[in-house]
């Protein structure tokens, strides 16, 4: 079952969206637009009638409101007063490593099928070391256990990802969404690359994306993907190529029925490359 992210044009390049009870993570630097995402991943659940949760460090109820309603997403103030929407800001000094405040906070305010939110994840592992990854896997599993999350994390602005507080959410995430905002006089101000998305399909490439009023994210190249994607015709393609099914090993040919249900020109190209070979 797939979780729609609520972001225009993204469902499309995910194979349908996220999968259920997953982690997923958002890296981008700061102003790439993470937090805007969060938010509209979660009134995309709220407006399916999911409960959501969001947990930050540096964001309290007030200023998740003033972002939102910038937006104008009005409507973020009636799913918190009737406690649809959670909003609790923990303080990094506080919180003793991935601890049991922030896990029985999602614990309890989840009914296991609940859209949960950390914006940002940086704060909490920002001391991590490579011996923490058990910790971090533990945490995730737990979250997957309460619902689907979403995980933001900074992406430092001189680019090294090789941190272990990076690698390792990095690594441990289902998928991974890097957001990446170029400056002014570029020919797309803004991008996004899906980097992986475990268990699933997903488009490969860069495409821009818009933060635009009311709408909020916007990605551009869903049309152009999904054209391209298609179904492709086995029994033609042998036809075409004169090759006999039965002249292919049963395991190969299985292989290229599951390759030609879900793909594009490119994968075509490849069927015909395997096809030809048993000429
Ligand atoms: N109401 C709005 N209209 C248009 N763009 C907006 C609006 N709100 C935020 N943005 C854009 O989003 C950027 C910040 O996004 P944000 O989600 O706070 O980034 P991050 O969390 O990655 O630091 C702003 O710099 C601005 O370009
Ligand atoms: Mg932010």
């Amino acid at each position: 079952m797939r979780i729609s992210t609520g972001i225009y044009g993204l469902d499309e390049l995910l194979g349908g969206g996220y999968l259920k009870n997953t982690v997923n993570i958002i890296l981008g630097s700061t102003g790439t637009g993470k937090t805007v995402f969060a938010l509209q991943y979660l009134l995309k659940g709220l407006e399916d009638g999911e409960k959501a949760i969001y947990v930050s460090f540096d964001m309290d109820v007030e200023d998740v409101i003033q972002v939102a309603t910038s937006l104008g997403w009005f409507e973020i103030e009636d799913y918190i007063n009737n406690n649809m929407l959670l909003i609790n800001k923990f303080f990094a000094e506080n919180v003793t490593y991935l601890n049991d405040n922030l896990i029985n906070f999602i614990v309890e305010n989840s009914d296991g099928n609940t859209r949960i939110v950390i914006d940002s994840f940086t704060p909490l592992i920002a001391s991590l070391s490579y011996e923490m990854r058990n910790d971090v896997n533990w945490f995730f599993a737990k979250l997957k256990e309460y619902g689907t999350a979403l995980i933001s994390l900074e992406e430092p602005l001189n680019g090294d990802l090789s941190d272990p507080s990076i690698v390792i959410p990095l690594f441990l995430g289902d998928s991974v969404i890097q957001l990446k905002s170029l400056g002014y006089g570029e020919a797309f101000n803004r991008t996004l690359r899906i980097v992986k998305h475990r268990r699933s399909w997903h488009a490969e490439g860069v495409f821009p994306y818009r933060i635009l009023d009311g709408i909020g994210i916007y990605v551009e190249g869903a049309s152009y993907v999904e054209e391209s994607r298609k179904k492709i015709d086995l029994d033609a393609v042998f036809d075409e190529l004169g090759v006999s099914k039965s002249s292919i090993p049963e395991k190969i040919l299985r292989r290229l029925e599951v390759l030609a249900k879900n793909s594009d020109e490119e994968a075509e190209r490849i069927i015909i490359e395997i096809v030809k070979r048993y000429r």
